[in-house]
């Protein structure tokens, strides 16, 4: 079929079909973003580039060789006047090689993968280890030496080898900052570890990889790579932070602040919104409605005082089986304090 002018609907198939394979493969490296993990390269990951790019060309070969039999064969092969097109059955030569060769193929690649697999996880020799913990929707990083409990966002010190121990509340998550290394599933009940050496400082940016609910897309972390001397004082600073206790008039203040980085990933807070978790009821008025099931009521009943406490402490505790997490040893006291003080005040005309 010919269009109006030179080009034909072939030739044109043909062009589009090159370019935009070529702009598959080169557009990653003229528009890298702040996540593509093919050009940087650090002692944790440049195993993993390498066996990248091993499968890539030879992916890339096998591509050309089988395309282009299957394109010269359509083409030299078909039906024309003074040619017949033919059909063939069983050739053993032929699928012995085709059998075989890629047999070895696969086996080498898996010999390969399981070599870098095993660079990335050699967690032996670490100059620091932080304990990573997975829920829906937040990561929060433990810092053992420093006993400093972040969220999201924290900092390592820049030529350390930094081991994670990932762990999870909830469900599957995955742990991954694309630049410095490998993906990682972060499973409850068990403690899964992978490490990174930065060599460069920058801000790196991470997020769960494994879709984990509603709010997957913002589980999203980011990792300041600094200098030692940067880093101890970020870690003195933080800690001086959320050792400031708010005076009592500002305590409802505070603990909303909490609220918003943590409870609003499944309740909602204003009248008339729905809560992005289906089973999280609305708090807009809690201060007024009060307990809002039936064992948290009793509880509040007996006459306990600190049954709010003790309810976002360890809700499952009180109403087992509640998707609601403990929250005992993510809080602090403090925090606790404040988030209590908070929900105390909803619904309530303003003081
Ligand atoms: Cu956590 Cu997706």
């Amino acid at each position: 079929m010919r269009l109006p002018g030179l080009l034909n609907v072939r030739a044109l198939v043909l062009v589009l079909l090159t370019v935009s394979v070529v702009l598959v493969i080169l557009l990653p490296f003229v528009t890298p973003t702040s996540q593509s993990w093919l050009l940087d390269r650090t002692p944790a990951t440049t195993d993993v580039i390498d066996l990248y790019w091993v499968m890539f060309w030879i992916g890339a070969v096998i591509l050309l060789i089988v395309e282009g039999g299957i394109i010269a064969a359509a083409v030299l092969f078909r039906q024309r006047p003074g040619h017949r097109a033919q059909q063939y059955h069983g050739n053993v030569f032929l699928e012995f090689t085709w059998t075989i060769i890629p047999a070895i193929i696969v086996l080498g690649l898996s010999a390969y993968s399981f070599r870098s697999l095993s660079a990335l996880s050699d967690v032996e020799g670490a100059d620091m280890v932080v304990e990573v913990t997975g829920r829906q929707w937040v990561w929060e990083f433990y810092f053992p030496q420093e006993d400093l409990r972040v969220r999201s966002e924290f900092r390592i010190p820049v030529n350390k080898k930094v081991v994670f121990e990932i762990t999870s509340v909830d469900v599957i998550h995955s742990f991954w900052i694309p630049r410095l290394s490998g993906k990682l599933d972060a499973v409850p009940g068990r403690v899964n570890r992978i490490w990174v050496h930065a060599l460069e400082p920058d801000v790196y940016l991470g997020q769960c990889a494994e879709f984990c609910g509603l709010n997957h897309a913002d589980m999203l972390l980011k990792v300041h790579v600094t200098s030692e001397v940067e880093f101890a004082t970020w870690v003195r600073t933080t800690k001086e932070e959320q050792a400031k206790r708010p005076p009592p008039e500002k305590l409802p203040e505070f603990g909303k602040q909490v609220t918003e980085q943590l409870c609003i990933s499944c309740h909602a807070f204003e009248q008339n919104r729905r809560s992005p978790v289906a089973q999280a009821p609305n708090l807009w008025n809690y201060g007024v409605r009060g307990p809002i099931n039936a064992p948290l009521k009793r509880l509040k009943d007996s006459g306990a005082q600190d049954w709010l406490e003790r309810w976002v402490k360890n809700a499952p505790g009180i109403k087992p089986g509640i998707v609601m997490p403990r929250f005992e040893g993510i809080l602090t006291e403090i925090q606790v304090e404040g988030v209590v003080a908070y929900l105390k005040t909803l619904g309530k005309p303003a003081p």
